[in-house]
């Protein structure tokens, strides 16, 4: 294979242009060059950017004392999956904390070699066994779905495609008709995701009995549809140049919480918390786990991330 240039190229060529949420996909997860699932992040935490597992454990075992509480309350059995797991961290903690009878690792990428046999690595939530019983939990999974960009300009729709101009990748803004959760603002701009409803029919048709709980960055409907909430990064800053680092620059859009707790409803979840990530770390006792050299990540994990992240759970059977 050439390089990912090439290799989008060759598709421009063949299909003229392809919308925003395949080029995001290619980007992400192509099996050879994507962000995630090539070669490029090792699995030593703050590569690129640094997720609340990889911030400090602290996150991990506040998460783990709520699930075990949820765990007696309804006495389910300790069996956990974790959906978008990435570098582990989070799944280390909470095995420590919970002594899970099973741990499923459901991921693009292949788990760490240090999570040894602790995990059950599953591609994907088909590979689940059926009828299960347990708590099913992700951090920062919802925005890494591929998404289209929508945006509106002049009280028209657009969504944005990508092509070839001069051997190199443009955008070229196309008409939208198709429906929208919620319209974005003059101006503005939509992350329409890609894969949630898939997502949540194959939750609920594995997940007979059990807590499903995410946390992300994000907010109302009305909230992320009234800015540019797509986002680019590389080596941990943010870029505009994002058509010429592929392969090498995490895409990414804030998450419409509204849509996805219609869409937990929609599977059959009666939500149970919908909350800022920095209520949840203070109710849940975060300052009785952290000791007083964790200070500086109690405060990242409540000021910074925790106003910007929301948990959502909901339970089913
Ligand atoms: C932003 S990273 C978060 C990683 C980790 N949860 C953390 O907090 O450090 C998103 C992860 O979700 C994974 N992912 C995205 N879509 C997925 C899907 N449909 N099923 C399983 N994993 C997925 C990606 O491969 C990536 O490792």
């Amino acid at each position: 294979m050439g390089s990912p240039l090439d290799f989008l190229l060759s598709e421009l060529r063949e299909r003229g242009a392809i919308p925003f949420d395949r080029f995001v996909y290619l980007s992400l997860y192509h099996p050879e060059f994507g962000y995630y699932t090539g070669k490029r992040l090792l699995n030593s935490p703050g590569e690129d950017f640094f997720t609340a597992p990889e911030l400090s454990p602290l996150f991990g075992r506040v998460v783990a004392s709520f699930i075990k509480r949820k765990i007696e309350e309804l006495s389910l059995p300790p069996v956990i999956v974790e959906v978008g797991g990435g570098k582990g961290f989070l799944a280390k903690d909470l095995i420590e904390y919970l002594n899970p009878r099973e741990y499923y690792f459901v991921e693009r990428r292949k788990p760490p070699w240090w999570l040894g046999g602790k995990v059950k690595w599953l591609r994907g939530l088909e590979e689940l066994p059926g009828s299960l019983e347990g708590v099913v939990v992700s951090n920062e999974l919802f925005d890494a779905f591929p998404f289209k960009r929508i945006l509106k300009m002049g009280g028209e729709l657009y969504e944005v495609f990508v092509v070839e101009r001069e051997g190199r990748l443009a955008e070229e803004l196309r008409p939208f008709r198709g429906e929208l959760p919620c319209e974005p603002e003059e101006g503005c701009e939509y992350p329409f995701f890609i894969g949630w409803e898939e997502f949540f029919r194959a939750l609920a048709g594995k997940l007979r009995r059990g807590l499903f709980i995410t946390f992300d960055y994000g907010g109302s409907c009305r909230e992320v549809a009234s800015k540019r909430s797509f986002r680019a990064y590389r080596e941990g800053r943010l870029v505009d140049d994002y058509l010429d680092g592929v392969g090498e620059t995490d895409l990414t859009a804030d998450v419409d919480f509204t849509r996805l707790r219609g869409l937990l409803a929609g599977a059959g979840f009666e939500e149970v918390l919908y909350k800022p990530q920095s209520s949840f770390l203070l109710e849940n006792g975060i300052e009785r786990f952290a000791s007083p050299a964790e200070l500086p990540q109690v405060l990242t994990l409540l000021v910074d991330m925790g106003r910007r992240f929301k948990v959502l759970a909901g339970q089913v059977g």
